[in-house]
């Protein structure tokens, strides 16, 4: 496909097809063809996604699975999972996919089968995990290790803090499982404030080992321990372990390089949950549970790699994603998990999501003519029904809505389940069918009210229904997403594995610590950004 992605004949046909189905309400679509329900639906891998209430007709899909084979989905699929370097901002190769990689399979990359190194990662940390859930390593005192703190940031807390959350009823309970993150010292204060330094330890989970906010942290948890166990650094073995790609500053900061679980730079940040850096999920679930969810990954990279496109789960899930930004003018697509247990997926989905495809400039280096990744947002129902719902069945907005449920609870509870599960189906019917005027007077609502009452519906939505959330469940859904986004930046033919834009905010921090930190010198910013820093040094003074 060339750069001009908008004069493709494909998309030009979806742009005139668009012209005409635009208007065509789901309650016609669905009184058209009883069988629709079941039609726009797709199983794989116990994944059931009904993504019939969406504004779309056979013939949408068709045009929009040409789309995707313009763009040469399939050959750029083979391209990410074969090693080749299609990462080229960064010339990295990028096989997340291998990290889930069966023992006995090869992927090659610059000649070298790469999952041999996987597993032999694998098999250190279930050595490590072992070791510390028996109680045979223990802290410096002799202590047993009873606390867990995950300090990393982005792809390397995002993806530990959801999983851990996300299955949370698979974890050990004899062990408390901490997140720090944020450079706030609050987080580390608030996390560690209980916490025994004895019974602690650290686990720095950083790919480059540099990031500003982990590294600091790591520094005040180091202090903080050999503050608390009056001992030396040689403490320093026994409490803290690192998670990442640099072994030089990893030794550098004085952790041992025998207690470092390595990754490759082929793994991105927002990719990893599933590498090292799962070492907490590990720990919490146990090594047999951590590799049922790679065999859920694994099997929905299979899927995705095999299953013909209009069948394919992460597939479809892009396209409408792109069907509605491009087409319709969406900017936001609401994630609405339907289990306490995932409050956390729709952050780990903003990274994924974001970060990936959050891109004004193609491949060839061109500025984009088009929209590329919506917003993600979103919290657990049904509390969201109960805030900002209002907003996507009545705003002004179109929102594409997930749905994600679960049939059974891990939790059963009275009838809390079905109560749960009918709210996640009405709002699915509810935005999409609406309430005519006409049903509004019926009900006995006044003229005056009725357009305050009325539902326009025609607001679209996917349900993923699921049987159950297990470690492989997990597994599944994460890469349900990660293709999705893959699928998207291929169609928008920008580079999902690259994150130029976090850079500037970076570089300039770094250059205001130091004028925060004294009074002296000139500022050379902004008339705001100088304005901002006086007034904050003379508050802080
Ligand atoms: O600043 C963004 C970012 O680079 C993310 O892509 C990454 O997940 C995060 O920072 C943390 O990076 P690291 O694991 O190297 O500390």
């Amino acid at each position: 496909m060339t750069a001009s992605l908008t004069t493709e004949p494909a998309w030009k046909k979806l742009a005139a097809h668009h012209n005409q189905i635009k208007d065509r309400h789901l309650r016609d679509l669905f009184a058209a063809d009883p069988g629709r329900g079941e039609a726009l639906s797709v199983e794989a891998e116990g994944i059931f996604l009904d993504y019939s209430k969406n504004r779309i007709d056979s013939e949408t899909l068709s045009l929009l699975v040409e789309l995707a084979e313009t763009a040469g989905l399939k050959d750029r699929i083979e391209a990410m999972m074969t090693g080749q370097k299609i990462n080229t901002t960064e010339q990295r190769a990028v096989l997340h996919t291998a990290l889930r990689a069966p023992r006995d399979a090869k992927i090659e990359f610059d000649g070298q089968n790469v999952v041999p190194e996987v597993h032999a990662v694998l098999d250190k940390m279930t050595r490590f995990s072992d070791r510390l859930t028996s109680g045979e390593w223990t802290g410096h005192t002799g202590k047993r290790i009873r606390n867990i703190v995950n300090v990393g940031i982005g792809g390397s807390d995002l993806g530990p803090v959801m999983a851990y959350e996300a299955l949370r009823h698979y974890s050990n309970r004899d062990l408390t499982f901490r997140f720090v993150s944020n450079v706030d010292g609050t987080d580390f204060a608030e996390a560690t404030r209980d916490l025994d330094p004895a019974e602690t330890l650290f686990i720095i989970a950083s790919k480059t080992f540099t990031t500003q906010e982990t590294m600091t942290n790591a520094r005040t948890a180091r202090a903080w321990l050999l503050e608390g166990l009056g001992a030396d650094d040689s403490a320093v073995a026994k409490h803290f372990v690192a998670l990442s790609t640099n072994a030089e500053e990893v030794a550098a900061f004085g952790i041992d390089t025998d207690n470092m679980f390595g990754f490759w730079d082929w793994v991105g940040g927002r990719y990893s949950m599933d590498s090292a850096i799962g070492l907490s999920t590990m720990l919490a679930i146990s090594p047999e549970r951590f590799r049922e969810m790679l065999a859920g990954f694994h099997a929905m990279d299979v899927h995705f790699r095999s299953a013909p496109l209009a069948r394919n789960l992460p597939v479809i899930m892009g396209l409408l994603n792109v069907w509605y930004v491009n087409f319709f003018g969406s900017q936001t697509v609401a994630v609405l998990p339907y289990d306490q247990y995932l409050k956390r997926f729709p952050a780990y989905l903003q990274q994924l999501t974001m970060e990936s495809n959050g891109k004004s400039v193609t491949l060839a280096g061109d500025r984009v003519n088009y929209d590329t990744s919506p917003i993600f947002w979103g919290e657990p129902g049904t509390n969201g029904q109960h805030s900002f719902y209002q907003l996507i069945h009545q705003g002004t907005h179109l929102i594409p809505c997930d749905f994600i449920a679960f049939a059974k609870s891990l939790n059963p509870i009275g009838d809390h389940h079905d109560k749960l599960n009918a709210n996640v189906f009405a709002q699915g019917e509810a935005l999409a069918m609406g309430k005519t005027r006409q049903q509004v007077l019926d009900e006995g609502t006044s003229e005056a009210l009725a357009p305050h009452r009325v539902f326009e519906g025609n607001r679209p939505s996917n349900t993923l229904l699921i049987e159950e959330l297990t470690p492989a469940v997990l597994g599944k859904l994460v890469a349900l997403y990660e293709h999705s986004v893959f699928t998207q930046g291929v169609i928008w033919q920008i580079n999902p594995f690259d994150q130029w834009g976090v850079e500037l905010g970076k570089v300039l921090a770094k250059r205001i610590v130091p004028e925060l930190q004294s009074d002296d010198g000139e500022l050379q910013h902004d008339s705001s950004t100088n304005g901002l820093i006086r007034r904050y040094r003379s508050l802080k003074a």
